[in-house]
């Protein structure tokens, strides 16, 4: 079956605020470069907000992930879990045709919807509330004919409780999902014949179905307010949330020379022509140490730094010490973007890291643009300390051997 974009379009598309402070929450999930590896999640989360998606949900998903529109194109087009025209706004059935359940009177159930919703799979019913289509395997063959409808399984179906279904949905009731012969699971029609104390086990469904009923989601569109964000990660690295709502943290940085620098409110015009905004500048030269000097000579006082969110700012270098830059990729969560980033704003050793206060930890976690909350995440100062003591941690050492292969 070719599975294309449907030939009517919405002008636009856009999540919920909430789905959409849930999707930012999601790519916080992946390491800096592999973003493009929450596609799934997102489409599905549009999927579940709209029903289908549609071309511009599919081009915002591109956008949010920074990725071609033909390579967001190709997942959605891919898999048949992701509809590509409108379903029933009500549900969308359906039905497993693969073996056991053709078997079993799946084409009982599939007669049944070309009778009460539409003649074809994928075309909407005359009042528009409900679609069907014929998918393959859904993994309950043991309860067999069964469909999907909305999220939840119903099993073990007749046409006659196929077309009750139908009824009860277009009727705005909910039929509890799971097996409707009156089985528990996918146990013996006759009952168990082994394992026998589990019977005195049971509640009055089974985890899946007890599930669903307690969600009562089967054929809702999530708008996000339902759900959770689920990522408790977010709050320290999502970037929907700013600590100073002044700050636009997605906004274009300015390039400058070789220099790349994020505006900050009120200081635009402070940024120079090497790029350092003059503050920052000065506090290079505050701290600058002298060439090679021993210990690290950038632990001079510094006066709390409060410009975005809460915390201090450390001591910065206006370039590396005699031999040279450390390494920073050997710090897990440290890849060459960030390691750029934390030398462009003037970090460049390990123990440099490994010095940091909480409050500089917190002022890095704010002010890491595009890497915010990653210091503490990954644990950036316990590994440094290591570092900087001449050992390895886990990841260094295997981080080395790659180095050396
Ligand atoms: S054959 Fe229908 S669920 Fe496996």
């Amino acid at each position: 079956m070719l599975r294309r974009l449907h030939h009517e379009q919405p002008e636009s598309f856009a999540f919920t605020s909430e789905n959409q402070a849930w999707a930012e929450a999601q790519i916080t999930k992946y390491p800096e470069g592999r973003q493009a590896s929450a596609i799934i999640p997102l489409l599905w989360r549009a999927q579940e907000q709209e029903g289908w998606l549609s071309r511009p949900a599919i081009e915002h998903v591109a956008q949010m992930l920074d990725m071609d529109f033909i390579r967001a194109l190709e997942v959605a087009t891919f898999y048949f879990m992701f509809q590509l025209q409108p379903v029933g706004s009500v549900a969308h059935i359906q039905v497993c045709g693969t073996t056991s359940c053709m078997i079993c009177g799946a084409e009982d159930l599939v007669a049944v919807c070309r009778e009460k919703i539409a003649g074809q799979p994928h075309a909407l019913s005359a009042d528009g509330k409900f679609s069907w289509e014929e998918v393959e395997c859904l993994g309950a063959c043991a309860n067999a004919p069964m469909a999907q409808i909305g999220k939840d399984y119903y099993e073990d179906l007749t046409a006659e409780q196929m077309a009750w279904i139908i009824d009860e949905l277009a009727a705005g009731r909910v039929p509890t999902p799971g097996p409707q012969n009156g089985r528990y699971a996918s146990e013996p029609e006759g009952g168990l014949t082994s394992l026998k104390e589990f019977e005195s086990g049971r509640t009055a469904h089974n985890a899946s179905v007890a599930l669903a009923e307690q969600m009562d989601d089967t054929i809702k569109r999530i708008d996000g307010s339902e759900v959770p964000v689920l990522a408790p990660w977010h709050e320290r690295g999502a970037r929907h949330q700013p600590a100073d709502p002044a700050v636009d943290l997605n906004e274009t940085p300015v390039e400058v020379g070789e220099k790349t620098r994020y505006p900050q409110p009120g200081k635009g015009a402070e940024i120079d022509e090497t790029g350092i905004a003059k503050q920052e500048a000065q506090a290079f030269e505050k701290g600058k140490p002298e060439p090679k000097a021993e210990p690290a000579p950038m632990q001079e006082p510094q006066e709390p730094d409060h410009e975005q969110g809460e915390g201090v700012k450390p001591a910065l270098l206006s370039e590396a010490r005699g031999d040279g830059p450390d390494d920073l990729k050997h710090i897990k969560g440290v890849g060459p973007k960030l390691e750029k980033k934390l030398n462009d704003l003037g970090v460049f050793h390990f123990d440099q890291i490994a010095d940091w206060s909480p409050d500089e930890v917190q002022w890095m976690d704010e002010n890491l643009v595009g890497f915010k909350g990653r210091v503490s995440r990954d644990g950036w100062v316990e590994q440094a300390r290591k570092l900087a003591a001449g050992e390895d941690t886990e990841f260094s050492a295997r981080a080395k051997k790659g180095d050396d292969d």
